[in-house]
């Protein structure tokens, strides 16, 4: 079981100050990829990004024929994802603001800012906001492989089934982990 010594910028304090300092494009664009191909999603359809930032994951889903959506914590990030042109509100994992349901949803780099906790509202919230049938694709940076099965038995909780993925597991640098939800 891995334990990560890498800190990780919500350890740190200001997301968005950390975010300056790097170039997250590709980077960011190729994990909102191989999240999706964990999926494997029907192509169309409406898709909400949860925890978009200033809108990556939305770019990607666009061009993959979705029609996507949008929310994150931060003004500042939402203010950015729409000056880029994306449909984006204001809003926490805790509280989605969307009504509708969606066919899929995506979430890169940002669930772990959420306690586990205050995944018990979460879990419930993506629940609420999925249509049946449907899929999510979650990739998110756990402090430990321990923690990751924790995020992944609060989804659990409510319904939905949950299949772990695990890349590059045994370099720390490189792991990427991922939950793809289904709910039927
Ligand atoms: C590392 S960024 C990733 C943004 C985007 N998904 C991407 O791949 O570029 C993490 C994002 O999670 C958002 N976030 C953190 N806690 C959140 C919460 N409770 N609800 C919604 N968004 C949150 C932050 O504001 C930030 O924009």
């Amino acid at each position: 079981m891995w334990v990560s010594k890498n800190r990780r910028p919500e350890e740190k304090g200001s997301f968005e100050s950390e975010f300056a300092r790097y170039n997250l494009r590709s980077t960011q664009e190729k994990i909102a990829l191989r999240a999706i191909e964990l999926a494997s999603p029907r192509l169309g359809g409406r898709a909400l990004d949860a925890g978009c930032g200033n809108g990556f994951g939305l770019k990607v889903l666009n061009d993959l024929g979705f029609v996507a959506s949008g929310f994150d914590a931060s003004k500042k990030m939402v203010s950015e994802a729409k000056k880029n042109g994306f449909r984006v509100k204001h809003g926490l994992f805790q509280k989605i603001p969307f009504k509708e349901k969606f066919g899929f949803v995506l979430s890169v780099s940002a669930l772990q800012w959420v306690s586990l906790p205050e995944m018990q509202l979460v879990v419930k919230e993506f629940w609420r906001v999925m249509a049946k049938p449907s899929l999510a694709s979650i990739q998110l940076y756990a402090k430990s492989e321990e923690e990751l099965f924790e995020y992944a038995k609060a989804f659990r909780s409510v319904g939905f089934s949950v299949k772990v993925t695990q890349d590059n597991y045994e370099n720390a640098k490189k792991r990427k982990t991922y939950l793809v939800l289904k709910k039927e």
